[in-house]
């Protein structure tokens, strides 16, 4: 009876650490060994990433960007923070928009994510639109209220303390500006990192956000739209 105990064991051991070491690696992107695994990890696939994803320009087009512009109207030249850049899929996809005459600045803590997309830049003369910057997002580098638009795509649920960079997205959107984040909704395999829209919802109004609009975008994730308040203006004494 040992013996075949042993043997089971034997044989399922290897399976058991195979499966780990796939889902702590290449599942989950290394959202469960830590900030400096996930970086690592988004810097080994840098050069792949484009590859993999396989992003459907004219999808982003019409689902992401236009809408964007769409929702600041008449405004076109906003000045845009998009948090965890990567290799510049927003960033490109605004200055692709000829009606587009503001400014993104693009962070990512991969140096090898912002590598690919400042070639990309580079390659279609983008840069008067477009600024990269290695910064981690859980501290942005800006004063409050520098952004009329803040996004974060695809990559909360990678964040050591989603709520914290939620809270320094907030904190550099002007008043009424407005904010786009995603949210994973495949969650089999990420528990405990990902948000229910209702968590969402609460999370952006404890944080003074209102309009909050989830829409489902893609398979595995839903857009998340909001504004920051406007400050109310000062009502002073009593009105006769
Ligand atoms: C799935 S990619 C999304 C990239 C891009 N937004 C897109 O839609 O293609 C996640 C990105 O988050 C970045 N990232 C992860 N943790 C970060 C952190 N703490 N600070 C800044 N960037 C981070 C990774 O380097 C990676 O480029």
């Amino acid at each position: 009876m040992d013996s075949v105990l042993t043997l089971l064991l034997a044989l399922l051991a290897p399976a058991l650490a195979a499966f780990l070491v796939w889902w702590l690696v290449f599942e989950t992107e290394g959202v469960y060994l830590g900030r400096r695994a996930v970086i690592a990890l988004y810097d080994l696939y840098a050069n792949r990433y484009d590859r993999i994803k396989q992003f459907d320009e004219r999808a982003d087009l019409m689902l992401v960007a236009l809408p964007l512009l769409d929702r600041l109207a008449p405004q076109t030249d906003p000045l845009i923070l998009d948090v965890a850049t990567g290799t510049g899929r927003l960033p490109l996809l605004m200055a692709r928009v000829a009606r587009f005459q503001g400014h993104v600045i693009g962070i990512d803590a991969s140096r090898r994510m912002l590598h690919k997309a400042r070639e990309k830049v580079r390659r279609e003369c983008f840069e008067p639109f477009v600024t990269l910057l290695r910064h981690d997002a859980s501290a942005l580098p800006f004063p409050d209220r520098s952004f009329n638009v803040v996004t974060c795509i695809e990559a909360l649920e990678f964040m050591p303390d989603p709520k914290q960079t939620l809270a320094e997205m907030t904190r550099v959107l002007r008043p009424g500006g407005l904010l786009l984040a995603t949210i994973r909704i495949d969650t089999r395999w990420m528990p405990n990192r990902t948000w229910s829209e209702a968590r969402m919802r609460l999370e952006l109004e404890a944080l003074g956000l209102r309009d909050v609009d989830v829409m489902i975008w893609q398979d595995d994730y839903s857009q998340v739209w909001a504004f920051k308040k406007s400050v109310q203006p000062q009502t002073s004494g009593n009105l006769h």
